[in-house]
């Protein structure tokens, strides 16, 4: 047993070696299997509210991230690409509302890394780097996402602690938040949830008070990147819908995750992106794959059981959303967080077409203060 400890104590001088790194697995990954493949068991439905692969699904496993690093490249993808270039500009808009003194940085979904980059960079030039804590539903996401936030940076390998964990589920939130205390105590901690993540939840908004709830201390602060719509009819809805679906890069990291959890033979053409006007607060758009042959099909899942897959049936394979003004203040107000410093990027957009773009929010906790963490959140 000594022996053992004394390996562990050992982790911060291997990782020099920058070939090697390390990654805290918090939730039994078989479990997730089960998670996958009830979503897949889901009863027929022709409108893209039936079988689906959920958010961290989409993105779980090799082949899905390196289709989401090649989208996120994607000349014909901008929503990503433009938000990942313009973010050190909105970011270092509002770096003058953190607070000062040491700041420890807990990525919720890195992605390919280039936005972590930019905050711990700043983080550094001020003087006061603290720990980074990247926590990813994939780990390969996080190995990819790790060596761009971290290059050119001299951070102590010691100090970067990736966490593989689904951030949705509450107990998993109530054992990152005992894992974040254990390891800075109470100094201050940035949370990030970039890139319009969020919006890929069926219920973003009690996604978005779950996290604030369970993670958010009144000496944190919260960095909340969304996409953002003036537009909020049918044209600016189809138009939203567009930006998926001219993206050949997309389409193969969506249908990603089908060719890994079914045996379906996937044809591009039954691939449609369909928006629609969420209420008041969101253009909603779904990426649905539609069985397009005239005949039944039947999907093999992951634990060998089998699905019927109908005509006309559908499989909803991501969600996103662009939020009008109201429909986020509507969410933060329910989340109990206030805004200590925002910006926005109004993207390149035609005169003709709809005005999207991106709002980068830095939110601070209006709640009362909660109790700790209670006994024993590692159990
Ligand atoms: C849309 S990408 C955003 C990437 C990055 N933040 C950016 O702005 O470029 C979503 C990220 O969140 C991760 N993710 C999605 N759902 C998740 C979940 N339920 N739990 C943990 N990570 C999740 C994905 O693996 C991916 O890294």
């Amino acid at each position: 047993m000594a022996a053992r400890d004394q390996a562990v104590h050992r982790i911060p001088e291997i990782l020099h070696d920058t070939r090697w790194t390390v990654c805290l697995v918090g939730e039994e990954q078989s479990a997730k299997l089960a998670q996958v493949t009830a979503g897949l068991r889901l009863p027929p439905d022709r409108t893209g509210s039936g079988k689906l692969i959920t958010s961290g699904f989409s993105y779980w496993g090799l082949e899905s991230t390196v289709a989401w690093a090649h989208a996120c490249n994607d000349l014909y993808y901008p929503v990503m690409r433009e938000s990942i270039e313009s973010f050190s500009r909105r970011w270092h808009g509002m770096a003058a509302a953190l607070p000062d003194g040491p700041l420890h940085h807990v990525s919720l979904g890195p992605g390919t890394g280039e936005k972590d980059q930019a905050i711990l960079r700043h983080l550094a030039e001020r003087g006061t780097p603290g720990c980074y804590i990247p926590v990813d539903v994939s780990a390969e996401m996080l190995r990819l996402g790790q060596r761009a936030a971290l290059q050119n940076l001299r951070l102590p390998p010691g100090e970067v602690l990736p966490v593989q964990l689904d951030f949705a589920l509450p107990r998993n939130l109530d054992r990152l938040r005992a894992l974040v205390a254990r390891t800075v105590g109470d100094e201050p901690v940035l949370y990030s949830l970039l890139g319009n993540t969020l919006a890929n939840f069926d219920s973003d908004a009690q996604l978005l008070k779950l996290l604030v709830d369970k993670v958010l201390r009144p000496q944190d602060r919260f960095l909340l990147e969304v996409a953002n719509t003036a537009g909020q009819d049918g044209s600016a809805a189809l138009a939203a819908a567009q930006e998926y679906e001219n993206s050949p890069r997309f389409r193969e990291f969506v249908t990603s995750a089908l060719m890994q959890y079914t045996d379906l033979q996937i044809d591009m053409n039954s691939l449609s992106c369909e928006g629609s006007v969420e209420d008041d607060r969101a253009l909603l758009v779904k990426v649905v794959y539609r069985n397009r042959t005239g005949g039944e099909l039947t999907l093999t899942l992951p634990d060998r059981s089998s699905v019927p897959f109908p005509d006309q049936d559908t499989i909803r394979l991501y969600l996103s959303r662009k939020y009008t003004q109201q429909g986020l203040e509507k969410m933060l107000t329910e989340a109990e967080v206030v805004k200590a410093g925002e910006a926005y990027d109004g993207g390149n957009t035609a005169f003709d077409r709809p005005v999207f773009g991106m709002t980068l929010l830095l939110l601070q906790s209006s709640g009362a203060p909660r109790d700790p963490v209670g006994p024993n959140p590692f159990a």
